[in-house]
């Protein structure tokens, strides 16, 4: 690791690339390893900083930043390098630059996938689908080859659901749900838009989902929504404004940031990324957080989308569905409007999906096999590690052997 950020610093210009800390201090945990693409444009630069701080994974934990940048994207990302230098940010490991994916990629735990190119003023997000899903499908592939085993991979790159898809397409050994595509910042717009009508604190709206698509066809879903854990709707008392105002306004919410400011939004989706990695690694309580994850055909949701769904995130880095919440006619009408463009997205890119239709969908299978193995029970160990993907039955392996 020191000797990849010593020589790509080289290849840089740079002085010094990375700081080595010491790990002497048992107060803090080992390294954990991100890499995050796109690191030294508009959302990756001020994501890299807040990682840095330790906002992300905590105060206590050890960091080692990849970051990937395209050739192009190498000099600014030199100056990235030194700012990160220049914040002396006690946790941060060490920082590598490279354009090498496979190098990016190498034992990390979490991947943050935002490089791609954004929309310009009068584009939909769909727009971007040709240029940024190939980037998608070579990165599922070095994500395939080089993450660690449990590594998580965010999407925020646009379209991020379908390029969510293409990248966990392309990356068989891998489960679907260590793929999430970004809806959390439509989540916050959806909150601090409720919460500005029924003058209330940010903090204590809750239970706002958004469903389907990181797109204008997304549903901002209030039908569960709670303010001071009373029903949102008993507080606001005002369906019109919920469909005529607070529905199109969330969806459009990304197009009114690129018209105002000339570019789309970046600080506030640096700061929706990191609180969804953040969530999954240190949890968020009962709270519900929307996440686009591979549809388990709960909802009555074509499976093997990404479609955003309201999570519980406790904090072991996985996240679980909420299912079975009452569907009225009007979400109904909307879930499915929203489906149809990803179902239409994903036949758009067929052509980056090898197809894997054997993949399995559930952590149950992994909470099984984590079960049998606590209780000595080697032989159930052996039947569950037959359906899994060969990456995994490689850890079984390994983990056996240590046992
Ligand atoms: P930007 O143009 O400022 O930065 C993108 C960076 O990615 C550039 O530095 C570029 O060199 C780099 N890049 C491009 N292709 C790459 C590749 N193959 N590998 C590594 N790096 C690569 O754009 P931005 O404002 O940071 O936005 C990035 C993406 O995030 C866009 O697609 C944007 O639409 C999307 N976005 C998503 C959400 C969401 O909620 N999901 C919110 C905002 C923006
Ligand atoms: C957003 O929601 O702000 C981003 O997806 C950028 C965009 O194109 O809208």
């Amino acid at each position: 690791m020191l000797r990849t950020a010593a020589s790509n610093a080289m290849r840089l210009g740079a002085s010094r690339a990375t700081r080595a800390l010491s790990t002497k201090n048992a107060d803090l945990l080992p390294p954990l390893k991100v890499a995050v693409t796109g690191a030294a444009g508009q959302i990756g630069y001020a994501l890299v900083m807040r990682i840095a701080s330790g906002e992300m994974l905590g105060k206590d934990q050890l960091i080692d930043l990849n970051l990937i940048e395209t050739e192009a994207g190498m000099s600014p990302l030199r100056g990235v390098m030194m700012e990160l230098e220049d914040g002396a940010f006690p946790l941060l490991s060490s920082v590598t630059a490279t354009s090498d994916l496979n190098k990016g990629f190498g034992d990390i735990n979490y991947a943050m996938l935002v490089g791609a190119s954004p929309r310009g003023p009068g584009m939909e997000r769909s727009d971007l689908m040709a240029a940024n899903a190939k980037i998608f499908a070579e990165q599922g592939k070095a994500l395939n080859t080089s993450a660690a085993v449990n590594a998580k991979v965010l999407v925020v790159g646009n379209p991020a659901n379908t390029n969510a898809l293409v990248a966990s397409e392309n990356a068989p050994d891998m489960w679907e749900e260590q793929f999430i595509a970004m809806t959390r910042l439509d989540q916050s717009r959806a909150q601090a838009l409720l919460a500005e009508k029924a003058g209330a604190d940010v903090k204590d709206v809750d239970r706002v989902i958004i469903w389907g698509n990181h797109s204008a066809s997304q549903y901002p879903d209030l039908s569960h929504a709670r303010i001071g854990g009373k029903w949102a709707k008993s507080i606001v008392k005002d369906d019109k404004w919920i469909k005529d105002e607070f529905i199109p306004r969330v969806q459009k919410r990304g197009a009114e940031v690129i018209s105002a400011r000339g570019a789309s939004s970046a600080a506030s989706a640096a700061s929706a990324a990191l609180d969804t990695v953040r969530d999954l690694h240190l949890g968020s309580g009962d709270a519900w957080q929307s996440n686009a994850v591979v549809s388990d055909g709960g909802y009555g949701i074509h499976k093997g989308l990404w479609y955003s769904v309201p999570t519980i995130c406790k904090g072991d880095s996985h996240f679980r569905r909420v299912q079975r919440l009452p569907i009225d006619d009007f979400s109904a009408k909307m879930m499915t409007a929203t489906e149809k463009e990803l179902i239409e997205e994903r036949d758009a890119v067929r052509h980056l999906l090898p197809g894997h239709e054997s993949k399995p969908v559930s952590w149950n299978v992994l909470e099984s096999l984590q079960t049998s193995f606590e209780e000595g029970d080697m032989k159930a160990v052996d039947e569950i590690a037959k359906e899994l993907p060969a990456q995994f039955k490689k850890g079984v392996k390994t983990a056996k052997a240590a046992a």
